[in-house]
Parts: structure tokens; sequence; C-alpha cells
């Protein structure tokens, strides 16, 4: 499996058809599950289809606090059990849903094109990519040593061990943007390292974060293990505030520093561990073969609307390169056919709400009024959100349309005197989470890749600039204010941060 794999268009019929079919249709309503029973309290959130905004796809029940408490409570009694149970039967347990998981891989597609927009290459990897972080945390997790230290004999005569044990009942708070994986992945991490979990899903992909709870079922898990709220930010909150022993959380950097707080907050230190925004970061420099990098940008900038926090969204140019890739750039974006995502030409559906796209059209207005150069940025006419991507050129790297996270298909090219300036530029932002470089010069490849500060870096790659991380060749996640553990998801260290060390010492 290679990160590209998932973009074949095979099936493409089927998914159309079966978005069509799902659009005339009654919407699924989700329910809460908590101890394997089905809850519908708390007031009801529509979740409509950001291709044709008349049409609703799904809904959700805003869950109120009562069933949040319920759902911790309900997951620390069957932890009680779990946390016994040995890591090879763990692993076996989580193992078993590789198979519903692979089998599931269209069913998924569809209800992430039809709520958050997705295309079909992009909706079809959220399954793929939660069978391979299935496969990587098993077997990662299997091998000699991972969930415990073996150590040297005491000159004293005591066995010593070091052994990795579960914290208890771990949240897990997920985003729109990869309203599966975001909830898969931290939840197998969870669960291999012996807690229980709470899920909230996004309540712009609740269909979709339910997924979540269906592969737990193919796990076979005690009942009550993992439960699955939906909602808005309320159930968030709620999870949060409550005595759950850890926390998962993908999403901005605000929430993100709001939840560390509170978990830093009573009698003791909690772990949070969080996945945040981004302002990522593309060099280009003289010596850069132009086409290459106008290529790779521009599937980083737009792919899924920009609506990823590895997007890239700001690129640092030197001047003998700056016209020509700014006019590269623009045409190939211009050419990217953003269209709903059963078309089976569509590069990127639509933006993923009308508040998104009431952004964009803001944002857009702001560049053009400030005399920046902006090729795309308009919205497109017929029913849904779809724009066409904004590049927008003239604008210095400092500038706070440069420097603010959008979160959506809007980049900015700056000019900048050199490769140093364009390093210290990168660098100036408190995110650190992906970046880049294009150059043909291989010292200043290896300068970026020991000055850059972020955590996930890119160097010459066709086709991506600073996206595309996936279990198995890569690790992924965030520096400084993008990431919170320095310990990165999809590699071989991520699930031991749900377990705590301890250390024993006693009589041989
Ligand atoms: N896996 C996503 C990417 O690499 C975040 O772009």
């Amino acid at each position: 499996m290679t990160a590209l794999d998932h973009q074949n268009r095979q099936g493409h019929e089927a998914f159309a058809a079966e978005m069509a079919k799902r659009r005339t249709g009654t919407h699924v309503v989700v329910p809460h599950v908590v101890g394997g029973k089905e809850y519908f309290d708390g007031e009801l959130i529509v979740r409509e289809d950001p291709g044709h905004p008349s049409v609703t796809v799904s809904a959700c029940h805003d869950a109120p606090a009562d069933v949040v408490r319920l759902a911790v409570e309900t997951s620390r009694a069957a932890q009680r059990e779990w946390g016994k149970v040995p890591l090879s039967k763990r692993i076996e347990h989580v193992q078993r849903a590789i198979d519903h998981v692979t089998d599931a891989v269209e069913d998924w597609a569809v209800r992430t094109a039809l709520e958050v927009g997705k295309t079909y290459a992009g909706a079809r990897a959220e399954g793929l990519e939660v069978r391979d972080i299935l496969r990587c945390y098993t077997e990662y997790a299997a091998r000699p040593g991972a969930f415990e230290d073996e150590r040297a004999a005491d000159p004293a005569g005591f066995a010593n061990d070091s052994v990795l044990r579960p914290y208890g009942v771990f949240g897990v708070i997920t985003p729109f943007n990869f309203p599966i994986v975001q909830a898969a992945g931290p939840t197998i991490g969870a669960l291999i390292a012996g807690n229980g979990v709470v899920v909230k899903t996004s309540h712009q992909g609740p269909w979709s974060g339910h997924a979540v709870y269906e592969m737990c079922q193919a796990m076979d898990l005690p009942v009550g293990l993992v439960n699955v709220v939906h909602g808005a930010d309320e159930p968030g909150r709620a999870l949060a505030a409550s005595d759950i022993d850890g926390i998962s959380f993908t999403g901005s950097v605000a929430v993100g520093q709001a939840i560390m707080r509170t978990f830093t907050d009573g009698p003791y230190a909690r772990p949070v561990i969080a996945e945040m925004g981004g302002k990522n970061p593309v060099i280009v420099t003289d010596t850069a073969d132009l086409e290459t990098a106008a290529d790779g940008i521009v599937f980083s900038a737009f792919d899924l609307g920009g609506q990823k926090c590895s997007a890239l969204s700001r690129v640092l140019v030197t001047p003998g390169a700056h016209d020509r890739l700014v006019e590269l750039v623009a045409e190939r974006a211009s050419r990217a056919v953003v269209a709903d995502p059963s078309d089976a030409d569509a590069f990127a559906g639509p933006v993923v709400s009308a508040e998104a796209l009431a952004r964009f059209e803001r944002i857009v207005g702001q560049a053009r009024a400030e005399g920046c150069t902006v090729s795309g940025g308009e919205r497109l006419d017929h029913e849904g959100y779809f724009v066409r991507p904004a590049v927008v050129s003239s604008v210095p790297a400092d500038h706070a349309l440069s420097t603010t996270e959008h979160f959506l298909p809007f980049l900015t090219i700056s000019q900048v005197p050199s490769f140093e300036a364009a390093l210290d530029a990168a660098n100036d932002t408190p995110m650190g989470l992906t970046a880049g470089i294009y150059t043909g010069d291989l010292d200043e490849a290896r300068t970026f890749l020991n000055g850059i500060e972020a955590g996930c870096v890119d160097v010459n790659v066709p086709g991506h600039a600073t996206t595309g991380w996936w279990p198995g060749p890569q690790t992924f996640g965030g520096w400084k204010a993008s990431g919170s553990t320095g310990v990165q998801t999809l590699g071989k260290w991520y699930t031991q941060q749900f377990a705590r060390q301890q250390a024993r010492k006693l009589p041989a």
C-alpha cells in the first residue's frame, strides 16, 4: 500500500449511484450508543449535504451532559476487566476489525462524500487508512518490548521490570475533515493500551463518525467498553470536563489549549494527546523544478478544499522563481475540477458549510481590497458550497492573510529575498505541523531539514508538497502549537501514550 493507491477510480460508478440514492431517500439518524443501548436524547442536529444543502443526509442528537456522564461511567466499569486482559489478547480483539473495515470502505466513502463533501479518492482513503492503522498499531504493539521494558538483574537480588499499564477511560473528540480516521486511530490506540473509550463525533459528520462504533463491534469487545456520543460543542465540553483519565483531541489550537488547561487543573494532571492546526509552508527557491513544485503545491493546498490540518497554505518563493511559479500555480488551480463527488473528474468537492463559504468569500474580498493579486476565488454558479481555489500573490509573508489558519482553499504566495529569509518566515508562526521545500540545491535541502520547525517535512516530493502522510511509510504529528506531546500518530510509539509506566521491584 502506498499513499497514492487510494486514488484509483474503480468503483466510482457504484459510489455515484449510491450517493444519488441516498439523496432521494430518508436520512440516517445516528443514535448515541452507551452500554450497547441506543439513546436519542438531546436536540436534533440535522446535517445538510454541502454539495446539495437542500438535502439532509444525516442527523444526530446533541448529547446532553447526563448521557455523556453515563457513557464515561459505563466505559469505566467495562475497562476494569479489559485492563486485565493480556496485551496479546487485546491485540487479537482489535485485529478482528480489519476484515470489517476492508469490507466497509465503499460504504464509508459514501458517508464522507455526502456529509463532508469528500471526493471518491479522499473518501475511500478514510476506510483504507483505518485498515492500515489497524494493521500498523497491532503489529507495533505485538513487538517484543513494546509494552514492557526488561531491566537488568538487581544486584540486591530483586526481580525488576517496568511495564505500561492503562490509564482507564480516554475521551476521543474528532473533527469534521477526517470524521472516521481521526475517531478510529485514537480509539484503536487507547483500546490496545487497555483503556475504555468515549468517542464524541463531529456534528458535521456523525454518520461517518458512527462507523467507529461499527468497527469496534467487529472487535467483539466487552459491552460498554466503547461508547459513542454525538453532537456539537456541548457534549465535547462535557466530555472534557468529566473525570476521564485522558483525552485525544483533534481540532483547533484554541480548543486544544483550553483542554490542556483543564487537564492540568484538578488534583493531578492528565494526558492530552492533541493534534491541532497548521499554517503549513512550502519554500521554493530559484533552483527548483517549478513544474514539479506547482503540481505538489496545487494538490496539497486544494485537495479536500484546503480543509486538512496538513494542507499547504503559504508559499515562500525566492525572486528568480517567483513570477513563473505564480503563473504555473494559478494555471493549474484554474484547471482543477471542483465538482460534486459524484462527478468522477472531481478533484475537490464543496467546502464544508455555509459558514466556511462565507468566510472564504470574506477573505478573498479582503485580499482583493488590499491590492493582492487574486486568481480564482469565485463561488461556482450552482447549488452547493463550491468555490474555485484562490491563489493570492503580491502578499507579504507576514501579512495576516498569510499567517492566519483559514482551513479553506486559499493559498498565499509571498516573494522573499533569499532562502534564509524563507526559512525564517516559515518558522515565524506558533504552528509547526507540515512543511516542504522544492530546491535543486542539496545544501539548502539539508539546512531546511535541520532548521524547519515542523513535525512532518517534505523535500522535492512530486505530487504532494505538505500532505499525504500514510500509516506504514510515514508517521504524522505536529510541533509547537500544532501538537501536544511530540509523539506522532501512525508510529511505533503512538499507542504507548495511552498507558503509563510502572517500575516494579519485588523479591525474586
Ligand atoms: N493524513 C492526512 C495527510 O497526510 C492528514 O494529509
